[in-house]
């Protein structure tokens, strides 16, 4: 005999696994799934965060957004919508939210896909710019979660470029910001997180620096021959600071991402200009309306160049517990 609610914890159990693949900040993979009932409880693991960088676990909650977008793309690719509550106890805040199998509906599998494609590509990309329809295919896939998705205009670019060497520079005099950087960029095989330097690009001439990760390693991603001339940054802005908006901000990234990736596009986050408060601010007053959450670049990427190497994730032993488990 099954058992009842059998067949909806499986499903969910899947989406809990595809969702190990969600991007998450400086790899740290921060959440827990517990599978109990017919549902799955998607917890934020906060001895997973980035102490100077993210002392509040903004960055935090958002990756555990992205998780949460991924596990209900699975769902949709299996046929079910998603039934989600964020943030369903208030005297367990780090119960991130609950998830469900809920009614039978249309499968889509784009977006589940992409979830296998799509990797963090920091090398410049080629000349050519990303088509307006797909631009306004990403606006829309951010407004889904309430999160609105500033595209930069061409003459606000050198204050992005600012605000990114600005934050650069305050991290590498912050030791404690430096130690995270340290510690997340020489992780051990066997730990399956962090950033490794195979997919991280050194300098190269482009109108806004990639993120200094080099502190223990050289990067050894070959650039590649792009000029990075048709790239184009956004910032994704909520409307409140509450943990309920850095999470919905996570779901806009993992759409927009996904988004991006099955149109052939590719991205890579710029998180530094959030994690410095006064550089955040600063991006708040360029865009002119709501909270910056995270920014981003894109871009076509060049023509027949190698995929990025996959980034190591954690195995489901480590983060999915099954019923049963404590
Ligand atoms: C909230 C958040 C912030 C991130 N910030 C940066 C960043 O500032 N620079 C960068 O190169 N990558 C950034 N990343 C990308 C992660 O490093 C990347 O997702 C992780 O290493 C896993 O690699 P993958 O995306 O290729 O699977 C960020 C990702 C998230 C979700």
């Amino acid at each position: 005999m099954t058992t009842p609610g059998r067949a909806e914890i499986d499903q969910v159990a899947e989406a809990s696994i595809a969702a190990l693949r969600a991007p998450s900040i400086f790899n740290t993979q921060p959440w827990r799934w517990r599978l109990t009932g017919n549902h799955g409880e998607l917890w934020a693991d906060h001895t997973r965060r980035l102490d100077g960088l993210d002392p509040h676990g903004r960055l935090l909650l958002l990756s555990c957004g992205t998780a949460l977008h991924h596990a209900a793309v699975a769902l949709l690719a299996a046929g079910y919508a998603a039934d989600i509550t964020v943030l369903p106890d208030l005297h367990r805040p780090d119960l991130v939210a609950q998830v469900r199998q809920g009614s039978p509906c249309e499968r889509h599998d784009l977006l589940y896909r992409a979830i296998y494609r799509r990797r963090t590509d920091r090398r410049p990309f080629a000349d050519a710019r990303p088509a307006g329809a797909i631009l306004a295919e990403l606006r829309f896939a951010a407004e889904r979660h309430g999160v609105r998705l500033h595209l930069l205009h061409y003459d606000q670019l050198a204050a992005l470029a600012a605000a990114v060497d600005d934050a650069g520079a305050f991290e590498r005099a912050d030791p404690a910001m430096c130690d995270d950087v340290q510690k997340w960029t020489t992780r051990t095989r066997p730990d399956r997180d962090g950033v490794s330097p195979r997919s991280v690009t050194g300098p190269t001439d482009r109108r806004i620096a990639p993120r200094d990760f080099a502190v223990a390693a050289p990067a050894a991603l070959d650039p590649g021959p792009g000029s990075d001339r048709g790239t184009v940054y956004v910032v994704l802005a909520i409307d409140g600071d509450e943990p309920r908006d850095w999470v919905a901000a996570g779901e806009a990234l993992s759409d927009v991402w996904l988004t991006l990736t099955a149109r052939g596009l590719a991205a890579s986050p710029i998180s530094e200009v959030i994690e410095v408060e006064p550089v955040r601010q600063a991006l708040g007053r360029l865009l002119g309306a709501g909270n910056p959450a995270i920014a981003l670049r894109l871009g076509v990427p060049v023509p027949d160049s190698e995929p990025v190497p996959p980034a190591v994730r954690r195995s489901g032993t480590d983060i999915i517990g099954l019923p049963g488990q404590s």
